[in-house]
């Protein structure tokens, strides 16, 4: 692994946030739906963005996040499940988005997609589906603002949680905790994928600090119930330590 450098960059707090993906919203009303969603509570937004070839499944390119961008202020979180990623990243810094992230195995040299995302003043995430190795950090960890550990198969929202992504949650969170003891700058912990009302403490418990879910809050009646019951939650996983 490379040495830790302190990092100007990283502001982030010690804390947990809740990122709704609009994948499960209502797109004829996105405007509303992400402005009704941070009023509940949302902490960030997340944009799940599919190529139907990477993953199976067709969704939404940089013009959808410029048009949201207007009714929040809170950080867009741009999930890129395309390949090549290289050309998309100026389009979505330009379009708004705070944080991007995209899958190793889906760019041809990480460094750089790593380095293009932060000259493009972006926080940069690295994602990893459920079979793919942590390995990829060895090098990389200087250049990572957030590591996104999926619970399930990318490509479609609603599916079940992948129990294995537990146990790559504390790995990911050791890997992570040394780093920023030996001086390293912040990295967030992400996890996308099945997060529901029942399964978040142990999720919290394994280590993850930023919970993205969309069918767990869109298409449901009350947005702020369900925020409210999440983080009930997520204080309980902390109550019993990691
Ligand atoms: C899956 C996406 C997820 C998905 C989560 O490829 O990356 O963000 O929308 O949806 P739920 O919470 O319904 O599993
Ligand atoms: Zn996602």
């Amino acid at each position: 692994m490379p040495s830790p450098t302190p990092n100007i960059m990283s502001t982030q707090p010690a804390s947990t946030r809740i990122t709704p993906s609009i994948l499960s919203a209502d797109f004829a009303r996105l405007g509303e739906e992400v402005r009704n969603v941070v009023a509940a509570g949302a902490d960030w937004i997340h944009v799940d963005v599919m190529d139907n070839h990477y993953v199976p499944n067709l969704t939404i390119g940089p013009m959808v996040c410029s048009a949201i961008r207007p009714h929040v202020s809170v950080p867009i979180d741009v999930h890129l499940m395309v390949e090549p990623v290289d050309d998309l990243v100026p389009m979505f810094a330009k379009a708004g988005a705070d944080y991007i992230s995209f899958h190793p195995d889906a760019s041809r040299h990480v460094d750089r997609t790593l380095s293009l995302i932060r000259e493009n003043g972006c926080k940069a995430g690295l994602v990893f589906n459920p079979a793919t190795p942590l390995s990829y950090l060895d090098y990389v960890m200087d250049k990572i603002d957030l590591v996104l550990i999926m619970s399930v198969n990318p490509g479609f929202g609603g599916q079940s949680f992948i129990p294995a992504a537990l146990a790559k949650l504390r790995e990911a969170r050791a890997r992570i905790d040394a780093w920023t003891q030996a001086g390293g700058q912040e990295i967030v912990l992400q996890v996308d994928g099945g997060v529901k009302i029942d399964n978040i403490a142990e999720i919290r418990r394994a280590g993850a600090d930023t919970f993205v879910a969309g069918s767990a809050i869109f298409g449901k009646p009350d947005y702020a119930g369900i925020i409210k019951s999440m983080r009930e939650q997520i204080a309980i996983g902390e109550t019993t330590a990691i």
